[in-house]
């Protein structure tokens, strides 16, 4: 019979779990109580470290869909692009717990945090590394395939072209709404015609909201209404 009381994994940390989870380090990643200026700094630390992390994981399996895009591994791609959405959905949500945090509170929190800003967050900087990547290497499949978007949206719906193209676009589309919640719950906290911790107005935000990581797959889209049977109704 097995025994399930013993250790066997070797490393730091009192059982398996904390060995392998690395639960010491990563509970010791937080500000302490005696360290901390208000005690929301808890909730503000842990959004904004899982946050690093669900980007760390989303970040890894967008670089390996791009990697199987070059090997023409289409389905593999859209399973991993999938998931790398659902992982920006996860830090979506995750803004709400930002609710909880009053305006006035939050003022104390910000004299702690020196230039300190989400603008120059690890894992969003990722994000944009590897959505330029993956555009490009797109961008050759669609070359090298000749095909042609508008076509392919027509007459090939169930198509593994297509529905990597809509993997993309959702991934596109689902770092838009993270920065609709983001603005909004900035806005909310600090208000607007206000600076963040980096200088930058909080309304340029919401300008932000309009960035498109693949302009041609929005592209396509206007040029299906244009040709579509109602044509251009501008
Ligand atoms: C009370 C909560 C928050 C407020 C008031 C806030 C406010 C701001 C402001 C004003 C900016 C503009 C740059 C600056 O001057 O700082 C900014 C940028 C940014 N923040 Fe936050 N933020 C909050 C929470 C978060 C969280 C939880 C994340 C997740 C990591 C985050 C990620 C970002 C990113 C990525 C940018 C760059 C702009 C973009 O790519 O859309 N922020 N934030």
């Amino acid at each position: 019979m097995r025994d399930y009381s013993q250790q066997v994994l070797s490393g730091e940390g009192r059982d398996d779990y904390a060995r392998y989870m690395r639960t010491d380090a990563l509970l010791s990643l937080q500000r302490r109580p005696d360290e901390v200026v208000h005690r929301d700094e808890l909730l503000f630390q842990v959004v904004h470290q899982s946050t690093e992390l669900w980007l760390k994981l989303a970040c890894s399996e967008v670089h390996e869909a791009a990697e199987c895009i070059l090997i023409d591994n289409l389905e593999t791609a859209i399973r991993l692009l999938k998931r790398a959405s659902l992982g920006i959905e996860l830090v979506t949500n995750q803004l709400e717990m930002m609710r909880e945090l009053s305006p006035w509170d939050f003022q104390t929190i910000r004299t702690v945090l020196g230039h300190g800003s989400g603008a120059d967050s690890p894992g969003w900087r990722s994000v944009q590394k590897h959505s330029r990547r993956i555009e490009r290497v797109f961008t050759d499949l669609v070359e090298r395939r000749g095909i042609d978007l508008a076509e392919l949206y027509r007459s090939k719906v169930d198509s593994a072209e297509q529905r990597l193209a809509e993997a993309m676009i959702e991934w596109d589309e689902r770092i838009s709404l993270w920065r609709v919640r983001h603005y909004k719950m900035a806005t909310r906290v600090i208000g607007h015609q206000v600076v963040g911790t980096q200088g930058t107005p909080v309304d340029v935000l919401a300008k932000l909201i309009a960035h498109k990581f693949f302009p041609q797959l929005w592209d396509v889209r206007t040029e299906l209404t244009r040709t579509g049977p109602m044509g251009d109704t501008t």
